[in-house]
């Protein structure tokens, strides 16, 4: 047990990378607060966080308001004593170029992608340094951090910018035990890209082919790097990006279909 003890709050814990990384950091002997604005969902893997005989609570809120992101640190210390892992995790995707990105659209990726992201972490910082002890923040990006991919133009800005965020966040608050690093993940199977692969088989193939390691990944190849960053095996790694992508960005050949 790797976490024995820690508290840990993962955004976005109601579905797939995070509800997966919500039971692995239970199962490492964290106490998990799981945080989704699906209050079935979310209530759901905290259900099944206590079927493993661990512990696990939920709290329903909405990350884009500020004031939810205050709300659950304080109801995660209030539950807990207080709080020692952040995985910032909930986001959501929009499938459009600019020209048809609306301002509506903007407001509601912005307000999750990278205010809950922004005013989450600002949170936890606050609650780490009145701890007194350092902390652990793990923020999602993805590999359109760094590689775009067409007609998904706001959901690349965001990902870039949390990628930058992590950077300037680790640059203020690593000396104070503060470690932050992100995940960039390839593609993962779950429901955030339900729609994709609703529209035929020929798209998972294809899919599998951006991976030099030929197919797409799981939810629980994520949620392993989440509990090596956020372990003590990780004390000297922060403001990293961790590749979890299956080779995608390793280079164009595999994209590309190129064997050598
Ligand atoms: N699936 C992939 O291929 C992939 C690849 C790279 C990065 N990511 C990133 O991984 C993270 C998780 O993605 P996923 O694929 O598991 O998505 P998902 O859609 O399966 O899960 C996202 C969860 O976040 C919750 N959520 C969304 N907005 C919220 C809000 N405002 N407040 C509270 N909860 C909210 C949703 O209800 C859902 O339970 C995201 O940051 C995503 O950008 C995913």
């Amino acid at each position: 047990m790797r976490l024995k003890d820690r508290v840990a709050l993962v955004t976005g814990g109601g579905s797939g990378i995070g509800r997966a990384t919500a039971l692995r950091l239970a199962q490492e002997g964290a106490k998990v607060t799981v945080v989704d604005w699906n209050a079935t969902t979310g209530a759901e893997t905290a259900q099944m966080i206590q079927a493993q005989g661990c512990d696990g609570t939920f709290i329903e809120a909405d990350i884009s308001k500020v004031a939810d992101t205050e709300r659950i640190v304080r109801e995660t210390v209030a539950i807990y004593g207080e709080l020692n892992i952040l995985v910032n995790n909930a986001a959501v995707m929009l499938e459009k170029t600019v020209v048809d990105t609306t301002e509506e659209d903007w407001e509601r990726i912005t307000g999750v992608n990278l205010r809950g992201t922004f005013f989450c972490a600002k949170h936890a910082v606050i609650q780490f340094r009145r701890q007194g002890k350092g902390g652990n923040i793990v923020n999602m990006a993805s590999v359109n951090s760094f590689f775009a991919e067409g007609g998904i133009a706001a959901y690349c800005l965001t990902k870039g910018g949390i990628a930058q965020f992590t950077r300037a966040l680790a640059m203020d608050h690593s000396g104070e035990g503060i470690r932050v690093n992100a995940i960039c993940p390839g593609w993962i199977e779950t429901p955030m890209n339900a729609k994709f692969f609703a529209l035929g088989p020929h798209i998972k193939e294809q899919a599998a082919r951006l991976h030099a390691i030929g197919h797409i990944g799981q939810p629980e190849d994520v949620a392993n790097a989440v509990v090596y960053l956020v372990s003590d095996e990780a004390s000297f790694v922060t403001g990293s990006m961790l590749t979890v992508d299956g080779g995608f960005s390793a280079g164009l050949a595999p994209a590309m279909g190129i064997v050598v």
